[in-house]
């Protein structure tokens, strides 16, 4: 066991945390006269807070610790050699190593030719530069046509061409998807809660439907409901002018509303819509990057074919603040010629220590065989889950790979969902405090219809996936008896 690193006694620590620390999406409030959550070690996918209790971390920090909580010492010795040896540069017109080699690696695990990486400090920094990254490719792509017909008429030739406009900005996003709290990104977010305390937002943003199917009608087919979502996106594409939509932004398995998974012939679709008005299709791989969805991205196991993806969580399992986005050679394209540069950049972007720690996670993730495992485990993780489908109050279980969700009804039989008052009640109420007294993480959400998401470390085996639905199990039933009575 490590000696702990705090001189703050137990007592200390909860009184300095009640007086100076600022929690996030928490109401502060809810721990007054309770103690605050200190979690002080990890180990495997367990966890310890500071009276010495054991928690099973069925939530991987936030769907971000894919290796788990067991390669500190060895990641350790990764960041400490580059603290030695340059523990800071910048990559604003400059190159080290560690960036150097990370961006090649994640280049080799990325699909097709996406093989231009610009690293950032976070998941909302990645969408961020995404979003800005496509508007600005299309004003660069005009740019350049323009300065050689410049150029050829300067020369002497007589051109009639009229060059379009090629400027775009609007973003094509989700309802109820999660995409993170900077304004752009934050207005990508299609969850209207979260968005109203800011507004107004950053123009312009269209939500279309998330492929939730749970809700439709039960007669509808898979078919049928692939070809819903597409005349929906198509249309709203149609009805913002296709000359102005620069992106359309969707994770793999949208993660906000319970593990979606694309029904068949979704993301064929959806490329195909991309590729008929030439906007660039971003895929969020911020938690289904690195392996949750037992592929290094989601892009690959789903055939997506984006053409920037954006990543952080997974990317150094969360032992790092460490994002990137990832483009094609031909988004980078408009880029290389003349003047032209994309005018964006963070301090920490590929921070020298922050890619030494990826670059060591990328090489555990290969050396233990993360991404094999959980291709092997994943069918036994979904079939022990849907034991719990027994339960009254279990009305759906989604997910793939090691990424699923629970959504709790009110009334199987008619999908009837909780009420607001209920929601609060059933999961902040109750389900979130008893999950965490039994010693289990993992989220109980109402973000869209209310729902528990389970999301191990990667590294968790039949013994963990079995403890999680064990506690489940008990938990949901005591919930379904409140709820029934
Ligand atoms: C799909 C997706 N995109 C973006 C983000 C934002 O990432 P971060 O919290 O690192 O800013 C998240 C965070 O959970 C996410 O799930």
């Amino acid at each position: 066991m490590s000696t702990p690193v705090t001189t703050l006694s137990p007592a200390e620590l909860q009184k300095a945390a009640r007086e100076h620390l600022w929690l996030h999406f928490t109401r502060m409030s809810s721990y007054t006269g309770e103690e605050i959550p200190i979690i002080v070690r990890g180990d495997g996918c367990y966890l310890e807070d500071i009276n010495g209790k054991r928690y099973l971390d069925a939530l991987a920090g936030l769907f971000a610790v894919n290796i788990g909580y067991g390669f500190g010492d060895e990641i350790g010795e990764a960041a400490a050699a580059q603290l030695r040896e340059l523990p800071f540069y910048t990559n604003w017109s400059y190159a080290h190593p560690r960036a150097i080699e990370l961006a090649a690696e994640v280049a080799s695990v990325a699909p097709g030719d996406l093989n231009r990486v610009f690293f950032v400090s976070g998941g909302s920094e990645a969408v961020e530069s995404a979003w800005k990254l496509a508007r600005q490719y299309y004003s660069a792509r005009g740019d350049n046509v323009r300065a050689q017909v410049a150029e050829r008429m300067a020369a002497g030739e007589r051109i009639e061409q009229r060059i379009p406009s090629q400027r775009r900005w609007k973003a094509v996003a989700r309802r109820i998807a999660y995409h993170g709290t900077t304004m752009g990104a934050l207005s990508i977010n299609g969850i209207a809660s979260l968005r109203i305390p800011f507004e107004p937002l950053v123009p312009d943003v269209i939500h279309v439907h998330n492929t939730n199917r749970y809700h439709r009608p039960p007669e509808e087919t898979e078919a049928e409901f692939t070809a819903f979502l597409l005349e929906d996106l198509e249309e709203a594409i149609l009805q913002a002018g296709p000359e102005t939509v620069a992106m359309v932004i969707f994770e793999p398995v949208q993660n906000a509303g319970g593990s979606y998974t694309p029904p068949e012939g979704y993301w064929k679709g959806v490329r195909e819509v991309c590729d008929r008005y030439e906007i660039l299709l971003c895929a969020d791989e911020v938690i289904t990057g690195f392996g949750r969805v037992g592929a290094w991205f989601g892009s690959e196991r789903y055939d997506i074919r984006p053409d920037i993806i954006t990543s952080a969580k997974g990317l150094s399992s969360a032992h790092a603040a460490i994002g990137a986005v990832i483009a094609r050679d031909s988004v980078m394209e408009p880029f290389l010629e003349g003047h032209e540069m994309y005018a964006h950049g963070i301090t920490f972007g590929g921070h020298p220590v922050m890619a030494a720690i990826a670059l060591k996670n990328i090489e555990i993730m290969r050396r233990e065989r993360i991404i094999e495992h959980v291709a092997e485990k994943q069918d036994y993780f979904h079939q022990a889950l849907s034991q719990l489908l027994d339960l009254p109050i279990v009305g759906d279980l989604r997910g793939t790979g090691f990424f699923y969700a629970l959504e709790l009804v009110k009334d199987k039989e008619t999908r009837e969902t909780f009420s607001d008052e209920e929601c609060e009640t059933l999961l902040r109420g109750f389900l979130s405090p008893r999950l965490f007294e039994a010693g289990l993480i993992c989220r109980a959400d109402d973000r869209g219809d209310p729902v528990i998401q389970i999301s191990p470390p990667l590294v968790a085996d039949t013994a963990e996936i079995d403890e999680i639905v064990s506690i489940l199990g008990e938990v949901l039933t005591e919930a379904s008896q409140r709820m029934n009575r």
